[in-house]
């Protein structure tokens, strides 16, 4: 299954991606998780991407259109992928287009994760992570078995630098305005698919499944 999940800050693609690709076996290609595993690592790509993140604006296109290729390029991604947080902008829809020609590997849909703005400051600022094995908490929403452990691995879950209130409210707005061409963009080629994100977490993952399956 060849996918892209859409939605703006804190609507839920991370929590979603993560079910989609247990149960459908397909790598998850997350720019946003790539970017900050970098920056762990120090690496350039890591370097270049710090500035922009903490500031809650976009990594220039060409980076992130580069790691894209480069991700796509390996052989996982011949049976399906699951592009998450990409592309954001209409340069990098249309960089993608050129590139899934070359590799034939042609998408089939873009899930929209549709949730009102005004629900997605609460989850940003809540949101709780893993630093050692990525996976994503909520304070109220999914809180760990046991406050501030990860329920994996017992790590101490921190929150990501650019979810502190100052920076999110920067993300959205910068978000807000590259979405609405993007899913315009998507809507006219006819691979969009809408799914109200404003539900918990199963039922949203249950909807995404139930299109998945309708859609095959
Ligand atoms: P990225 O990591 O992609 O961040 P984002 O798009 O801002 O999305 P988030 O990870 O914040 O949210 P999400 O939708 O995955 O929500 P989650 O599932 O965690 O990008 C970070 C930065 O990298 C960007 O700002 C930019 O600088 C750079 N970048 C990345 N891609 C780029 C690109 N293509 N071009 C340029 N720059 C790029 O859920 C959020 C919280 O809500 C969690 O706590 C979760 O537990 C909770 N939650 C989830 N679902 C529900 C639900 N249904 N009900 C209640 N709570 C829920
Ligand atoms: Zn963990």
């Amino acid at each position: 299954m060849n996918l892209i999940l859409m939605g703006l800050p804190g609507a839920g693609k991370g929590t979603q991606a993560e079910k989609i690709v247990e149960k459908y076996q397909i790598p998850h290609i997350s720019t946003g998780d790539m970017f900050r595993s970098a920056i762990k690592d120090g690496t350039e790509l890591g370097k270049k991407a710090k500035s922009f993140m903490d500031q809650g604006e976009l990594v220039p296109d060409e980076v992130t259109i580069g790691i894209v290729r480069e991700r796509l390029s390996k052989s996982d991604c011949q049976n399906g992928y699951l592009l998450d947080g990409f592309p954001r902008t209409i340069a990098q829809a249309d960089a993608l287009e050129g590139l899934l020609q070359e590799l034939n590997a042609p998408l089939q849909f873009v899930l929209h994760v549709d949730v009102p703005q005004e629900k997605l400051v609460d989850r940003l600022t809540g949101r709780r992570i893993c630093p050692d094995c990525g996976a994503t908490y909520h304070v109220i929403f999914n809180p760990p078995k046991v406050e501030g452990k990860c329920d994996h691995d017992g790590a101490e879950l921190i929150q990501r630098e650019d979810d502190r209130p100052e920076t999110v409210s920067k993300r959205l707005e910068v978000n807000v305005k590259q979405a609405q061409p993007l899913l315009d963009f998507y809507h006219d080629k006819g691979y969009l698919v809408k799914v109200d994100g404003d539900q918990d977490i199963k039922q949203v993952f249950e909807d995404i499944d139930q299109k998945l399956q309708t859609l095959e």
